[in-house]
């Protein structure tokens, strides 16, 4: 025989824990955080200075991302009235209906002012990674949205020199095809879906920022652990910022969408960038 106060604290219990479960499985991964942080560019030209450059990433739009969050994320951002918006790869998780689903959500997708670039993240090669034919679909279909998806290019904002690099995991990251293009004198930012990236070679002599996404934060977090789900071999690359040598820095988002929808300590994140002269 339980006694009633063991019955009651194991009553507790349960509800403590399926409270826990819903919080990660229905709240947590909607529960989008604006976070907002300055982003200091050697060389900024006068003209950007205290311009907003908002980065979304990981969206992936498909079956276990709900539209109406996607949809609602996109108007959050839209109000914000960015100058420039970066995405930083996976715009979908790959399905058969992929392509009837993706118009519908991205006619919507925010535009900046000034500029919408884009980069490819591993998901934007469907199945293993392994599908060029269907990440030329996804760039055809969101470049008609106005994004302009960098595949190892530049594009120049104003004097503003962004990189976009192209996947790791899909075997077409390449640096060296653009790097040394890089006017120097220039202001520069680089996009680059996987933060391991930072780690190989091809930088040459770049030394500013790098924006990344790809680890979701990790999706669920213990107070006082390291989080558990990170696919990045360099395990230190979580989500914010590092400082990495020759001077680069990188800011890992921890993006809009899951893979599994389960959240926890890790928020869904937008980041509003107030750019200025470093
Ligand atoms: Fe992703």
């Amino acid at each position: 025989m339980i006694s009633r106060r063991e019955f009651l604290a194991a009553g507790a219990s349960v509800t403590a824990v399926a409270g826990v479960g819903l919080y990660t499985c229905r709240i947590e991964p909607h529960r989008l955080e604006i976070v907002r942080r300055p982003l200091s560019i050697r060389n900024l030209p006068g003209s950007l200075a205290g311009r907003t450059l908002v980065q979304i990433s990981d969206v992936h739009v498909g079956t276990r991302v709900d539209d109406d969050y996607v949809l609602a994320t996109f108007r959050r951002v839209a109000d914000l009235q960015p100058d420039i918006v970066v995405f930083t790869g996976d715009f979908i998780s790959y399905h058969p209906g992929i392509f009837e689903q993706l118009p519908v959500l991205y006619r919507h997708f925010p535009k900046g002012r000034m500029a919408t670039v884009a980069i490819l993240g591993n998901h934007d090669y469907g199945p293993n990674w392994a599908h060029p034919e269907i990440a030329a679909r996804v760039v055809d279909a969101v470049q008609g949205f106005g994004i302009t998806v960098l595949r190892n290019e530049i594009s120049e904002v104003e004097g503003l020199q962004v990189v976009g690099l192209d996947d790791l995991w899909a075997h077409q990251f390449n640096p060296a095809q653009v790097m040394g293009s890089l006017e120097s004198r220039h202001a520069a930012i680089v996009l680059s879906h996987n933060p391991d990236t930072v780690d190989l070679s091809g930088w040459g002599e770049y030394d500013g920022w790098i924006l990344s996404g790809h680890t979701h934060g990790g999706q669920c977090k213990p107070p006082f652990l390291p989080a558990p789900l990170l696919p990045v071999r360099n395990r230190r690359y979580t989500a914010g910022e590092f400082a990495l040598d020759g001077g680069r820095r990188m800011y890992i988002s921890r993006g809009v969408g899951h893979l599994l929808q389960v959240r926890f300590n890790v928020r869904p994140e937008v980041t509003v960038f107030e750019l200025r002269s470093a």
